[in-house]
């Protein structure tokens, strides 16, 4: 269809039926729904008519081919035009292959493994007729007691915008028609969602522009920029105003300044949240607000549906605004080919194939151990198949390790980390107990756990948060382990043999009580549909270590939010003439975090020769190259991931102390050497100065280069303009 056919069918459109074009409804409301009439609780106090689910333009939630195409069927027949349904729905980190959670696909800094995950889960996807997926989450994040953090890849703008241009690719490949293997993708959620205050869900967010364009912003037009059909709303305010109703934030900049011409849709409810905001009367003044702004789609609420048309009437909203939306919402079926077949890709036969299958179950595994990342390790890893092992913990047996937003994938299809160990080196020198639940402990359990390690070589202690304790609305105020496992661990720690921590969580953790107990710590994060086969991989060393930080793990709590690239302030700590007192730190804990952004262990060592520059200045023509040479020391072959930062001494605006402008990855065999060569142009020194302007000064700057933020050389050099 032109664009002309698309305005002429809009034209034959009433009113009723544009508005409810911008209607999004849960998968219960429609005919054909497996689970239509199950509409309780909230949902039934919504008053949906007949006509709103008849006439309305999409569904979130509604997967499987064979309800989609009922669905879809039914709804040809009902809306008089035949408009078909767009159905969209979270396929955040996987469909029914269920890869590791965005965070800790941040960890593996590997963009193609990245792709190739969004894409398998769009290939499953799309298949069981979704169209577009509320991904990629790329809010950058800070705060760990935020349950979301998991959604996201770290703290990091660079690396963050990398991985949302990687993940669009991966969702919508080049060609959105590609019915069988592409859905749209849905950037969200639009803005600075990440940066809640206290780190407490749907909370405040309130920071300068300037601050918000040069951390927050950039991972959001990565994405657009890559082609992402999509944008969702953020549910908190920015600079007072709640995102969903914000003209300056989605009008002026999303739309305006960026071009953005695709489907904007709200966050769940998020539009008539703006009366407990505080920002809105009632319903119809959070419709005026929303649409001003330039909100498409609103996801269940009903403030459009209800009240749009009299705003109309009244001659305060321009139809022209409602017929523009529903141009991009009619655009978008099109270029996903909706027009020509409202099924798509929707096939029971491709379901039956290429769901888990063996193919997407190896991407999977492979994926998990990639980005489990080791933490600690006091030569303990990689395991020993002779070696009698005691696997005990809430986790050895739990199939609890997909994380939120894999709805769609089911703990029993998990391994294990129990049954992958067994089917790696067999039973015969493995025991297991779970020695507590996750926030519960018996005596019999305790008492059977220091049973079962008596006669081991080693304790393998499998520990984490259950998967409700992040995620939306998962925030927590305290973000150690849980009581009863740091219990664990202290009784088992009487025995003392070798013990090796594997965590499976969400959020960065204070880990006081494991880190110094331990003798080795892996993170697994939620490792997804073949975590347990992964991380036997990674402690039995068939699989060597390669996932790094991508979000600081504080030292404990008071430091949170801790960031490695923070300011430097006027009273920094080890400053040469720095006083004793009257200094920028706590006066009981460090102000570095535990383990910083960028590092993680391998089962081999590497080391660093003296880095070197190609000159000292860098000119707007000139660009510098930095070497450094990398020895892999140890005795087996590893991935290093050699990492530039760079700080501007002296800016318009304070700059941080370190940001992450390159890496590379580069795998070694034992006593082999490589140079790594990094060139840094002018381009990556530049900023948003105090009047927005994005630009570089001359002036003075560090390069860092190392294996992680932390432990780097230096090398001065000067920017000349
Ligand atoms: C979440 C979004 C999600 C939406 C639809 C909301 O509660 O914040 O991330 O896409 O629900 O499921």
């Amino acid at each position: 269809m032109s664009e002309q056919q698309l305005i002429s069918l809009i034209s034959q459109m009433t009113i009723e039926e544009k508005i409810s074009q911008l209607l999004q409804l849960a998968g219960p409301f429609f005919e054909g729904s497996e689970s239509q009439g199950e509409i309780t609780g909230p949902m039934a106090a919504m008053g949906v008519s007949d006509d709103s689910v008849r006439n309305s333009g999409s569904v979130l939630g509604l997967t499987g081919a064979k309800e989609v195409i009922q669905v879809q069927e039914a709804h040809l027949k009902n809306n008089r035009l035949g408009i078909p349904l767009l159905f969209m729905a979270d396929i955040v980190h996987g469909y029914k292959t269920i890869f590791p959670v965005p965070l800790a696909i941040g960890c593996s800094w590997d963009m193609d493994m990245a792709e190739n995950t969004a894409a398998i889960a769009a290939k499953e996807a799309s298949v069981a007729g979704v169209h577009v997926t509320f991904a990629p989450m790329v809010d950058l994040v800070r705060d760990p007691r935020w349950g979301r953090v998991m959604e996201s890849t770290g703290e990091d703008p660079f690396l963050n915008s990398e991985f949302a241009r990687a993940f669009v690719r991966g969702f919508q490949g080049t060609d959105l028609t590609d019915d069988h293997s592409r859905v749209a993708a849905c950037v969200k959620h639009f803005a600075a969602y990440g940066a809640a205050e206290g780190g407490r869900d749907y909370n405040t967010v309130d920071m300068s522009e300037r601050q918000m364009r040069e951390y927050y912003l950039p991972a959001y037009r990565a994405a657009l920029d890559e082609g992402c059909e999509m944008v969702m709303t953020a549910f908190n305010t920015v600079d007072g105003i709640p995102a969903s109703g914000n003209r300056r934030l989605m009008r002026d900049l999303l739309r305006d300044e960026w071009g953005f011409d695709g489907v904007l849709i709200s966050d769940w409810g998020a539009v008539k949240e703006m009366i407990p905001h505080g920002i809105a009367v009632n319903e119809a003044e959070a419709a005026y607000k929303a649409i001003q702004a330039g909100v498409d789609i609103e996801m269940m609420t009903l403030c459009y549906e209800n009240h749009l048309k009299a705003w109309i009437e009244n001659g305060q909203v321009n139809e022209s605004l409602i017929d523009e939306a529903v141009l991009r919402i009619l655009t978008l079926k099109h270029k996903l080919g909706l027009f020509d077949n409202p099924y798509r890709g929707a096939s029971i036969e491709l379901e039956e194939k290429l769901i888990l299958s063996e193919a997407h179950r190896q991407a999977a595994r492979d994926a998990a151990a990639k980005s489990s990342v080791l933490l600690k390790n006091d030569n303990v890893l990689p395991l020993k198949e002779e070696q009698k092992v005691a696997l005990i913990g809430p986790f050895s047996q739990s199939g609890d390790i997909l994380g939120p937003w894999s709805w769609l994938g089911s703990k029993e299809e998990a391994v294990q980390l129990y049954t992958g160990m067994v089917d790696l080196v067999g039973s015969t020198h493995i025991k297991t107990a779970q020695g507590c639940a996750i926030e519960t402990m018996t005596e019999a359990q305790l008492a059977e756990a220091l049973v079962t390690a008596q006669d081991a070589d080693v304790i393998v202690l499998a520990l984490g948060e259950h998967s409700d304790m992040s995620g939306e609305a998962g925030c927590r105020g305290d973000i150690t382990l849980p009581k009863v496992q740091l219990e664990l661990i202290t009784a088992l720690k009487s025995l003392n043999k070798p013990m090796v921590a594997v965590l499976f969580n969400g959020r960065p953790l204070d880990l006081h009580g494991v880190y110094d107990q331990v003798d080795a710590l892996l993170e697994a994060w939620y490792p997804g549909t073949e975590g347990g086969a992964a991380i036997a991989d990674l402690l039995y060393g068939r699989q060597n270590p390669t996932a790094r930080l991508t979000m600081s793990f504080p030292y404990a709590l008071g430091q949170v939010p801790v960031y490695y690239n923070h300011f430097n302030t006027g009273r920094p700590q080890g400053a040469p003439d720095a006083q004793i007192r009257y200094v920028s730190q706590y006066l009981d804990m460090p102000n570095e975090p535990l383990l910083p952004f960028g590092f993680g262990l391998s089962y081999t060592t590497f080391e660093y020769s003296e880095a070197t520059l190609s000159s000292s200045t860098i000119t707007m023509e000139q660009p510098l190259t930095i070497k450094v040479l990398v020895t892999n020391t140890g005795d087996r072959s590893g991935e290093e991931l050699v990492q530039l930062y760079v700080r501007d001494l002296s800016g318009e605006v304070v700059r941080p102390v370190k940001e992450l402008k390159a890496f590379s990855r580069i795998l070694l065999e034992p006593g082999e050497s490589q140079e790594v060569t990094f060139t840094l142009a002018e381009e990556q020194l530049r900023y948003h100065h105090s009047n927005l302007e994005f630009n570089s000064d001359s002036g003075d700057f560090i390069a860092f280069i190392g294996g992680n933020s932390r432990d780097v050389a230096e090398l001065k050099f000067t920017l000349t303009k």
